[in-house]
């Protein structure tokens, strides 16, 4: 007979809305499902940067500063945390574009060489692949999804050839609701030893994270959206043992000294990365944040988040001229439909009198995904843990009742 005492049941963490929502007064204002924009910030986020902004009015920036000194490390700490890396692999910086500027920018690639990416890539990155295709000749390829609108793994491995230097994905698209496989393709990365950059600025605050199990190099993203961190707050990772492979593309006194009149000294680490010149109070508020959603739980967050999602998709399919425009196995928190004759920007202002937040997706944000699915402006609707059930009903009703009017 086996006598062993049974294991414990993990405990599952789930999250008490009710606290979110005292945290958040606007939660009983305005029903905010635009989260992939921008989060409504709990209390403690605001205080935190106000704090600081006193502290700067009463004794001066640079005096301030110098006394948040422990507060500004302990930033580098929790959002290590957060990736399960460690604080000497982050860089702070002011919006996911500029950290992963920072990362496409400083990777030294031979003429000809080419980037490994996929259809849902954001706007702004894959302009700046063009622009790099224009200016240092390098090559795009974009590897096909299937049917449900998956990466095809296999035909993205064969894509791999001794010419592809960077594999660039973007975790969670702007819109299209789709999570997709980061894990896969860092396996494939590291299987061939291709440099793989991770966009995840909608996957942070909102998916638990861990670079390793990852298998990324480089990780990107902002703070506002999922995170609930102030705007204009981003950072940067990147793996230690590739941190020699980039190049800081834009030194100053902060990531160099100037030693002779013709020659400076880059530092050494991730601050190469940051300039002198930020946003302390707002970096502040980063650091709150990461410290709030790792207190909620990532996984409880991600299972809300799913959830809500989830319940959302379904109402939506259950009514008339509401198309659905989502795809992919796995989903997170960002819904994106249309309504059979009424332009998103109307839904958009009818909505926002209604206090109901929302914003419009252009077919421009993700171009090569909306031409192959032929996809107009949509609504994007994004829940966050801090949402009810009860807000999605009215938003359904409100929803409804738009697509019934304009009939
Ligand atoms: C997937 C994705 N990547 C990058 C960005 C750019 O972020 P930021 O505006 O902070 O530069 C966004 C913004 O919406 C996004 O959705």
């Amino acid at each position: 007979m086996n006598c062993a005492a049974p294991s414990p049941v993990p405990e599952v963490k789930l999250i008490d809305v009710a606290r979110t929502r005292r945290d958040t007064p606007a939660c009983e204002k305005v029903v905010h499902f635009n989260n992939a924009g921008a989060s409504l910030m709990p209390n403690l986020v605001l205080d935190t940067c106000i704090e600081h902004l006193w502290l700067e009015a009463r004794i001066g920036g640079y005096e301030a500063a110098e006394e948040a000194q422990a507060r500004h490390e302990a930033i580098y700490r929790s959002i290590a945390t957060l990736l399960h890396a460690s604080p000497e692999e982050i860089a702070l910086a002011d919006s996911a574009t500029r950290a992963w500027h920072l990362a496409f920018q400083g990777l030294q690639t031979p003429r000809g060489a080419k980037i490994l990416t996929t259809r849902t890539s954001y706007a702004s990155n894959f302009i700046a692949f063009l622009h790099r295709a224009r200016k240092d000749g390098l090559e795009i390829d974009v590897a096909p999804c299937d049917d449900a609108g998956d990466l095809d793994l296999d035909a993205f491995e064969q894509r791999i050839d001794g010419r592809v230097a960077l594999i660039a994905l973007t975790h969670i698209p702007t819109n299209g609701g789709i999570i997709n496989p980061a894990e896969a393709v860092g396996k494939i990365a590291r299987k061939y030893g291709v440099p793989y950059l991770l966009d995840a600025c909608q996957s942070a605050g909102q998916l638990p994270l861990d670079v390793t199990r990852i298998g990324c190099d480089m990780l990107s993203s902002t703070g506002r959206k999922f995170l609930r961190a102030p705007r204009g707050t981003g950072f940067l990772y990147v793996r230690r043992a590739f941190l020699d492979r980039l190049e800081p593309p834009m030194p100053d006194l902060h990531s160099a000294t100037w030693t002779t009149p013709d020659d400076y000294r880059p530092h050494e680490g991730m601050r190469a990365f940051e300039m002198w010149e930020s946003n302390l109070a707002m970096k502040l508020g980063l650091g709150a944040a990461v410290d709030y959603a790792l207190d909620l739980g990532l996984d409880a967050i991600r299972g809300r988040i799913r959830d809500l999602a989830d319940l959302l998709r379904r109402r939506l399919h259950a009514l008339n001229g509401i198309r659905v425009r989502d795809t992919g196995t796995e989903q997170g928190g960002i819904v994106t439909f249309d309504i059979a004759n009424v332009a998103a920007s109307i839904v958009k202002s009818r909505l926002r009198e209604q206090s109901m937040h929302i914003t419009v997706s252009l077919p421009s944000h993700t171009l090569l995904d909306a031409m192959e699915r032929n996809l107009p402006k949509m609504v994007r609707a994004s829940v966050h843990y801090y949402n009810t059930e009860e807000e999605i009903d009215r938003f359904c009703e409100a929803v409804h009742a738009i697509s019934s009017k304009d009939a």
